[in-house]
């Protein structure tokens, strides 16, 4: 018998920020949640390093998160990856509790991902993501939603159609798509009409992904595909505001537009946010870059952002390019 889908959060917004590794720490996604994002999703993780983390954890007195995030996220969602049915209910049991939704990922094109099954590999295994998805539903009692690409290559670019209808069919609540192969990487364009067939022929909500830079794309998109929601993953990299904008756009017909200095002041709100979590100084120093794209002379400020060794020297580095905008 079919499962019924379980219900989904109440979504602020019809545009959620997509899951990056590298990108969307807790701290980025407050500041995509705080200016709308409808969803925010984790970077994608490993089942394993779940259960791994969680005896760490257990055996260290139960302190700390296993997937670090904050209430004020709400709705978030925990992206897993992984080919091993047991590990993922263990992870879905581990996560389950604290997150909104569990989302499970379809779509990762990186040979070490796919060399294990997992990611966009799973596309060419209808019987194992059956059991996966099952194995996830059974973890937890949260919402389970698929991410996907399109296929794997030219001659199966449309493997997503029988892997939508196997989720449908194990009771996922929701299935995004970006219409790229696995082997296509990030070339080319998203092909858009592979979303509206994917809506088409699915009874749960649609997001569609891909290629959404501005708010235009945002309401394009929902426009010619039909699909509920959008996801926006590199448009939304340095810039919060966008998931405003997008909102804005649909609900008003029109939005403000944000200069390149109040997108770098943004950085500073990422930085007092990211003290509140274990993020590395690397990586934060990686998201200042994002933050200062199009400031007159931004490649001096990029070159200053990478000698930086400390926080106190970042903040100077985007004070300074930004005293320059002025
Ligand atoms: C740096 C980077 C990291 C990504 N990491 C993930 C990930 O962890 N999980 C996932 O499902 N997709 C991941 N993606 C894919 C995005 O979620 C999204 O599907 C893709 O970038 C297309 O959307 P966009 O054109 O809006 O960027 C990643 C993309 C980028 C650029």
């Amino acid at each position: 018998m079919t499962p019924l889908p379980r219900p989904l959060p109440k979504f602020a917004g019809r545009a959620f920020l997509a899951p990056m590794a590298g990108v969307t720490d807790p701290a980025m996604r407050l500041l995509c949640r705080r200016r709308g994002a409808g969803l925010v999703v984790t970077e994608f993780t490993s089942a394993h390093c779940i259960v791994a983390r969680e005896g760490r954890r257990q055996r260290c007195g139960g302190a700390g998160d296993v997937v670090e995030f904050s209430e004020e996220e709400r709705p978030v969602s925990v992206q897993l990856f992984g080919s091993d049915a047991g590990a993922l209910e263990r992870a879905a049991g581990i996560v389950g509790p604290h997150f909104d939704v569990i989302d499970y990922n379809m779509g990762c094109p990186a040979p070490h991902i796919t060399r294990q099954a997992a990611g966009g590999a799973l596309l060419q295994e209808p019987d194992l993501t059956r059991r996966i998805l099952r194995a996830l539903a059974r973890g937890s009692d949260r919402p389970v939603t698929v991410k996907m690409r399109a296929g794997v290559s030219g001659d199966s670019a449309r493997l997503f159609l029988r892997a939508a209808r196997v989720a449908e069919e194990e009771g996922a609540s929701m299935i995004a798509l970006h219409p790229r192969t696995v082997s296509q990487g990030y070339s080319g364009r998203s092909d858009w009409s592979l979303i509206a067939e994917l809506k088409r022929s699915v009874g749960v909500p649609v997001v569609g992904n891909g290629d959404i830079a501005t708010p235009e794309d945002a309401r394009d998109m929902l426009e010619e595909t039909g699909c509920d929601y959008v996801m926006i993953g590199r448009g939304a990299m340095g810039n919060p505001f966008l998931f405003e904008q997008v909102n804005d756009l649909l609900e008003r017909g029109r939005y403000r537009a944000r200069s390149p200095a109040e997108r770098a002041g943004a950085f500073f709100e990422y930085m007092e946010a990211a003290r509140r979590f274990s993020i590395r100084f690397p990586r934060v120093r990686a998201q200042a870059m994002r933050f200062v794209r199009g400031l007159p002379r931004a490649a001096r400020a990029r070159a200053r952002i990478a000698a930086s060794r400390d926080a106190g020297q970042l903040e100077r580095a985007v004070g300074e390019a930004l005293g320059g905008a002025e």
